[in-house]
């Protein structure tokens, strides 16, 4: 694991954002997996920046992204299509054709699972994947558990995740109790990524990450053996790394 930690959420972004443009000039037809949630908002919002003076295109790129909220279609302003569309993918120079993300109204949830790891597949596997993490420890929308789940899969949410996402709706019983989310296995394959992780309420979550026991109960905690992780947080959500000062932090980058 490489940590980078960036004094504020807004060095965050910037690091986070150049990161996925140098990735598109090494790579312009990469295939990346991409995220929702607030933290990836100042993400893409710097790359809409780098976009418009030139620095970086979207132009060839295929996107696949983690996860969709089960039941909720493209134009519902509370799925995560929708989401990527008014964040990223209008603002940017991207091919629709180009943009994956579950279909929250499949009739057959198991087919749609499966279309979505074959179309993966198809089009190479990822190239780098962008990860926020919940506070209980979620990528995607893979709840902590008694086994990793390893395929694109519905997931029943946890009430944690079900609370912390309720402010995005009117009310907390609006927030859909379903998704579809990659699975761990198919965010293991991605050959790069790249987490983010922003806010005090993170601090113990990252901490567990990066030092606690692999356990499914944890999510994130799988990110260990991956081969090529980044992680990049802001100062306070780095509480706790700080604390393991004096120890083997050799890895860890302050900037
Ligand atoms: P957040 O969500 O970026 O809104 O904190 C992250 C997540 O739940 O994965």
């Amino acid at each position: 694991m490489r940590i980078v930690i960036a004094k504020d959420y807004q060095a965050l972004s910037k690091k986070a954002a150049h990161i996925i443009a140098g990735q598109l000039i090494m790579k312009p037809d990469s295939v990346l997996g991409l995220a929702t949630g607030s933290t990836p908002l100042g993400t893409y919002q710097t790359l809409v920046t780098m976009v418009e003076d030139g620095l970086a295109s979207f132009s060839q790129a295929q996107t696949f992204n983690l996860d969709e909220y089960y039941g909720l279609g493209p134009q519902d302003p509370q799925s995560y299509y929708y989401f990527m569309q008014q964040n990223l993918f209008s603002r940017v120079d991207m091919r629709s054709n180009c943009i994956h993300i579950p279909d929250g109204l499949a009739g057959d949830v198991q087919m749609e699972c499966l279309r979505y790891e074959e179309q993966i597949r198809r089009h190479g596997g990822i190239d780098l994947q962008l990860l926020g993490i919940g506070r209980n420890g979620h990528i995607g929308f893979n709840e902590p558990d008694l086994k990793f789940e390893a395929i694109t899969h519905l997931v029943a949410l946890d009430q944690d995740t079900i609370e912390a996402n309720a402010r995005f709706f009117d009310e907390p019983s609006q927030v859909p109790r379903q998704a579809i989310s990659m699975g761990i296995k198919t965010i293991m394959h991605a050959r790069k990524i790249l987490l983010l992780a922003s806010g005090k309420e993170k601090a113990s979550t990252v901490y567990q990450m990066v030092y606690g026991d692999i356990r499914p109960e944890l999510p994130a905690s799988v990110l260990q053996i991956h081969p090529d992780v980044t992680i990049i947080v802001d100062e306070a959500a780095a509480e706790g790394l700080a604390q393991m000062r004096g120890t083997d932090t050799s890895y860890i980058r302050i900037e």
